[in-house]
């Protein structure tokens, strides 16, 4: 293996070879998935890959809870990258998933600078306006500061008994000049995805969280420390599915481990009692227990009954006293290209375009902006253009155009040599012009909805 892609979520730069990163990170793809409603970043491939989807989608066929979480870091401008997160949370949102939304003024203050009051005010009058405006539901979206929910960053320090500087070395690159504040930021975002599933804030039910592939580190190792407390574990064998009990310090009084590390027989039966009655709950039969390995089996379970099992026994450890947490999933999409052919950044405002620019400022960017046509026209009807890397073409794929078939006709069309660089801009200006008009409106029309967006009572 030469060169191996490491994501830094703090650095400037970004891979963008998105079947490697699929490959070496594990994600899955998206293709094998039967979405409801796909919406038009499903349809065209730009939500490429997941973990653990098939969680949430089995909970919402089953009519059972669901919640989307995603996080906000208050230091710049939203802009048209961060509204494609919230198109997806909307998605969500529509096929019955409650909102959560963490502002991370914590992380802002730590990595960039920013105060907390500052943070407080850009959360509210750059991002949540605009989330307002985009359609999210105030009842069913809740929006919380990392500094303010105590919870959150207890859980960041509870769960980081579970990891050590050598897998944060090797999953972030720190090393020994990495300040201890920037160590802790993941922490709290591990916080952050987990504690919707805490009984005070929704209670037990798959959380998803949808990001750019950049954000995966973090998933991960959230991911990792939600399974590591797992008192209860299932995996796929001969004989159906098969449960295991993980001893570990804060349980093994509850597992019947004594003191001098002998079993108390009787207690150890009884926890796999409950576990047994805790699957017949769900209709399984012919249960095998065998405590003296510490393993459970249900013959007749199949893949599909995981998730079943799972919740019944995460919710069992919840009643032993345990956290009970079920690992987070993921939805990853790829990049829009900056204006300027560079990273799209809210510190460059030339890469991108902000939800408040307006119709004037739009249209120069996209006059400017990186194109996929040749130099000539001459060459451009000879040599045909290209979509791919075409900023005007692009941003009508990913933002503003919702006709499938529109898209391909002019994807063709360009790529013929029949559509010139300047046609393709301006069909993207009008686009563009009319959602930034529309927005500003809507923005207008819930500006007195934004207060409810905000857990003031903690
Ligand atoms: N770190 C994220 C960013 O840079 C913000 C964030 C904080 C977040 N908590 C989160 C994102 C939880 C997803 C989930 O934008």
């Amino acid at each position: 293996m030469d060169d191996e892609i490491r994501i830094d979520p703090w650095g400037s730069s970004q891979s963008t070879d998105y079947s490697r990163i699929i490959d070496q990170f594990g994600l899955q793809s998206l293709n094998s998935l039967d979405l409801p409603q796909p919406s038009h970043l499903h349809r065209r491939g730009i939500i490429f890959a997941h973990r653990d989807l098939d969680t949430v989608l089995e909970a919402n066929r089953r009519a059972d809870r669901f919640g989307v979480l995603t996080g906000l870091m208050p230091s710049g401008r939203m802009h048209l990258g961060h509204s494609m997160v919230i198109d997806q949370v909307n998605w969500f949102q529509g096929i019955g998933g409650d909102v959560t939304i963490a502002v991370a003024d914590l992380e802002s203050n730590a990595t960039r600078g920013v105060s907390l009051a500052e943070g407080r005010r850009i959360a509210r009058e750059e991002y949540v306006s605009n989330y307002a405006a985009l359609g999210l539901d105030p009842e069913k979206t809740n929006v919380y500061f990392q500094s303010q929910r105590s919870v959150v960053q207890k859980l960041g320090f509870q769960l980081g008994k579970r990891t050590n500087m050598s897998e944060l070395e090797s999953i972030y690159g720190f090393d020994g000049s990495t300040n201890l504040a920037h160590i802790q930021a993941p922490l709290v975002q591990a916080g952050d995805i987990i504690h919707p599933q805490l009984d005070d804030y929704g209670g037990l039910r798959p959380i998803v969280v949808p990001v750019g592939v950049d954000q995966d580190p973090h998933l991960r190792l959230t991911r990792g420390l939600a399974s590591k407390t797992n008192w209860f574990n299932i995996k796929e064998s001969k004989l159906g599915l098969q449960i295991g009990v993980s001893i570990q310090d804060d349980n093994s009084n509850v597992m019947g481990v004594m003191e001098n590390g002998r079993v108390n027989k009787e207690v150890q039966k009884s926890i796999f009692d409950k576990i047994v009655s805790a699957i017949s709950d769900l209709g399984f039969s012919d249960i095998i227990s065998n405590p003296k390995h510490g393993t459970v089996n249900v013959p007749s379970a199949t893949k599909r009954d995981k998730y079943s099992i799972r919740i019944a026994l995460l919710s069992l450890e919840r009643k032993l006293g345990g956290l009970g947490l079920l690992a987070p999933s993921s939805t990853y999409h790829r990049f829009a290209i900056g204006m300027t052919g560079d990273k799209m950044s809210s510190s460059k405002p030339k890469t991108t375009l902000f939800l408040s620019d307006d119709v004037k400022t739009a249209e120069k960017k996209i006059k400017k902006s990186f194109s996929g046509g040749q130099s000539t026209i001459e060459e451009h009807r000879r040599l045909g253009g290209n979509p791919d890397i075409d900023v005007a073409y692009q941003y009508m794929m990913y933002f503003f155009e919702r006709d499938d078939n529109f898209l391909e006709e002019i994807n063709q069309g360009y790529r013929s040599g029949k559509i010139l660089a300047g046609e393709m801009k301006n069909m993207c200006i009008e686009r563009a012009s009319e959602w930034i008009t529309d927005l500003k409106e809507k923005r207008d029309e819930t500006a007195h909805l934004v207060d409810q967006f905000f857990d003031y009572f903690e």
